[in-house]
């Protein structure tokens, strides 16, 4: 058996990061004014209150009862808060709908027990054992940690959706409105090969749509932006009556664009005759220089319209990753670990900056922006790779979504954490999902 002692859990680091991730979960909470903590900014996803017991409800129920077989603190809250939803449509949302939910109180005092037995058992129990594959290599440990972290993101774009009267801004957030719109250029990325995904033991831990490794040898050189589309771009696409017309979108994209009745990108909105950006705090005056944020069929359709299409998952690896010398690279910017003068993400600010503002993040190709600033749609729908295995800890993350109807999303946005930056990282959304913080960038063949 492996102790704790001797394998790749520190106890020190993970109670660290436990409780650090605890406190920036609180300051987000706290960005709310109590009005809004029944409200359910998005229709398919459960109203806030259940996002504060659920994150530590999963703890227990992933690391106490199911890694450690201890017992729980609250059946009952443990049951209710257990699986957020991905319903398809408003209808599927309302059938799993729950009427009453229990008062912060409650539901605050669930989670400080929560901490304290998550944070005793942190401290005391055999978190990390090969006899437990839920325990392996601390897979359980890992799992609650990076979970929590994935729902920041998660609760900053439902935080998006809630009116501007029920936030308060930090003092310290700062915004980069300003920015010059660079010439639209591509690179051509030679032929190539390309690694997805990672094996368990080359990274301390991974989700399990991460594993194993999939190797391209060849991917066929291509042209690919060096920025990815701006608010500017893209209102050429909108002002040139992309949103009607059908031969430019899938006919699927079409049906749901038209059942939405979007007529442009969530994020803008219309004031008299001046388009606005929705920020998390503010309206602006839409910032041209910014990354547009679009649905995977509004990227799609743009795409078309520019005679161009989607970069796949391996393609986007190989922009990212890839060098001249073939030898690819662990970051874009090289093996550096991810630090705030690489990219927006990890929560520098709230919203997006203008492309291009992260010249020490840039590929070995010279592309831009590829990790941070949003999430980058391609055209690969999300499978898992050749050998996959849903992990023990938490089975369902991965493979309830192999449905055919998510889209890779790569990268990372402005509300990702560091722990998610790493190259086998894959994230997911529905093609009309358009609340997601996710842009796009075009490619052509060479
Ligand atoms: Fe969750």
């Amino acid at each position: 058996m492996q102790s704790s002692n001797e394998g790749i859990i520190d106890r020190t680091t993970v109670i660290n990061t436990y409780l650090k991730n605890r406190q920036k979960t609180q300051e987000l909470f706290a960005l709310l004014s109590s009005d809004a903590y029944y409200e359910q900014p998005i229709p398919l996803r459960h109203p806030i209150v259940f996002y504060e017991g659920h994150i530590p409800a999963f703890s227990v129920n992933c690391l106490l009862k199911k890694g450690l077989g201890l017992v729980g603190i609250d059946p009952e809250l443990e049951l209710l808060f257990a699986r957020g939803i991905d319903p398809s449509d408003k209808q599927a949302a309302q059938r799993c709908g729950i009427k009453t939910w229990p008062d912060q109180e409650i539901v605050q005092d669930y989670a400080r027990s929560a901490d304290v037995a998550i944070l005793k058992a942190l401290k005391v129990s055999m978190i990390e054992s090969d006899l437990n594959p839920v325990l392996d290599r601390g897979q359980g440990v890992f799992t609650i940690l990076e979970h929590e972290v994935m729902h920041q993101e998660t609760l900053l774009y439902m935080w998006h959706r809630i009116a501007l009267r029920n936030k308060e801004c930090p003092v310290e957030a700062e915004f980069l409105v300003n920015g010059l719109v660079p010439k639209r250029e591509m690179v051509r990325v030679p032929k190539g090969r390309v690694t997805l995904g990672s094996e368990i033991k080359e990274i301390p831990f991974g989700w399990d749509n991460e594993f194993p490794t999939c190797i391209i040898d060849d991917v066929p050189a291509f042209d690919i932006d060096i920025y990815n589309i701006t608010n500017q771009d893209y209102m050429a696409f909108v002002e040139a009556g992309g949103y009607s017309r059908p031969e430019l979108w899938s006919p699927k994209g079409f049906q749901r664009k038209q059942v939405s009745g979007f007529e442009h990108p969530l994020f803008w909105e219309r004031q008299g005759d001046r388009w606005m950006w929705r920020g998390m705090f503010d309206q602006f005056e839409l910032p041209a220089s910014w990354p547009v944020y679009v649905t995977h069929d509004e990227a799609m359709a743009y795409a078309t319209w520019k005679g161009m299409r989607l970069p796949s998952e391996v393609e986007f690896h190989r922009a990212a990753y890839g060098t001249p010398d073939n030898v690819e690279r662990y970051y874009p910017w090289g093996d550096t670990k991810p630090d705030k003068k690489r990219g927006n993400f990890g929560f520098q600010y709230y919203d997006p900056v203008p492309v291009g503002s992260y010249p020490d993040g840039t590929s070995a190709w010279g592309v831009t922006d590829l990790v941070g600033n949003g999430w980058e749609w391609t055209s690969t729908v999300f499978h898992g790779f050749s050998g996959f295995k849903a992990m023990a800890s938490y089975p369902e993350y991965s493979a309830d979504f192999f449905d055919g109807d998510h889209f890779v999303v790569k990268g990372a946005s402005p509300a990702t954490g560091h722990c998610l930056i790493r190259r086998s990282f894959r994230n997911w959304f529905r093609p009309d999902y358009p609340y997601a913080y996710a842009t796009f960038r075009c490619v052509r063949d060479a």
